[in-house]
């Protein structure tokens, strides 16, 4: 199988073939999810969320990131796999961030690193991508800061924020990131900013323009129930069919129709 490389997620872009990525935090569900075909897997820090049942993605550490992301690698014979530095692990702090991101190459395998923000990070990124590892940027709605913004709304509505996110996107292009992620923003903006820059842009309830899109796998699944925000497409009811399945093996236990003869040795 042919790997997918930051050079044909250009070439896609180029050729105007949309890119698409889902997150993964394991073994068996990466496995699953690059046999189907998407193109990147994100170890996303929603791992935070999903995986760990926190309320943001403040908590997880550099070490578990790293857990999640050999998992997802051992799995994993096509896609192109990004990983999420952890909050903590770079703001404000380029030889940190260049140390975290070291180490997530080195322990898990994987291929890429994700870091959200522009101007404010711009060390951080210059000093990642001067070691060889491609960076990913994310910017729009940053979960890492969601302290700072005090909602999950929309971002950059106003003129202000959205000229900020239209120069971050090319400063981290300017900067060599192979892609960025675009999150919640209005579709007219994430438009623009995948016009003005050359490198891809995925986005994330960011509308139908951006070069790729991206979500986040227990949601897209239907396993996270109370999670519905209007960008999401629910593509099955996983967590129903989970439901049922542990229902009926519960049921039959206590019949005692499990084991039958047939599973008895
Ligand atoms: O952690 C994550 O899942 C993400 C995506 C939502 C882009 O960063
Ligand atoms: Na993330």
């Amino acid at each position: 199988i042919k790997k997918v490389t930051t050079h044909q997620l250009q070439t896609m872009k180029d050729r105007g073939e949309k890119i698409s990525m889902l997150t993964a935090y394991d073994y068996s569900m990466a496995q699953l999810i690059d046999g189907a075909g998407v193109d990147i897997i994100l170890v996303g820090d929603s791992a935070s969320n999903v995986m760990a049942g926190h309320e943001t993605t403040l908590p997880i550490t550099l070490d578990q990131m790293i857990y999640h992301a050999s998992s997802v690698i051992r799995a994993v014979s096509r896609a192109f796999v990004v990983v999420d530095i952890p909050f903590g692990s770079y703001q404000g702090n380029s030889s940190e961030a260049l140390r975290s991101a070291i180490r997530i190459m080195k322990e898990s395998g994987a291929h890429s690193v994700k870091m959200e923000g522009g101007a404010e990070i711009k060390e951080s990124v210059i000093r990642v991508l001067s070691a060889g590892v491609p960076v990913m940027g994310h910017l729009g709605l940053t979960p890492q800061s969601i302290y700072k913004f005090g909602t999950y709304a929309v971002r950059a509505k106003e003129k202000e924020e959205a000229d900020k996110l239209i120069a971050d996107a090319k400063l981290l292009e300017e900067c060599g990131c192979y892609a960025i992620v675009l999150e919640k923003i209005p579709a007219d903006l994430a438009k623009r900013v995948s016009e003005e820059v050359n490198i891809p842009t995925i986005g994330i309830g960011a509308g139908p323009h951006t070069d790729g899109q991206v979500l986040v796998m227990h949601d897209m699944l239907g396993i996270t129930k109370e999670f519905k925000p209007r960008f999401l497409r629910q593509y099955a009811d996983v967590g129903s069919m989970i439901t049922e399945a542990v229902g009926n093996y519960v049921k039959d236990v206590k019949s005692k129709d499990f084991p039958n003869e047939k599973e008895s040795y």
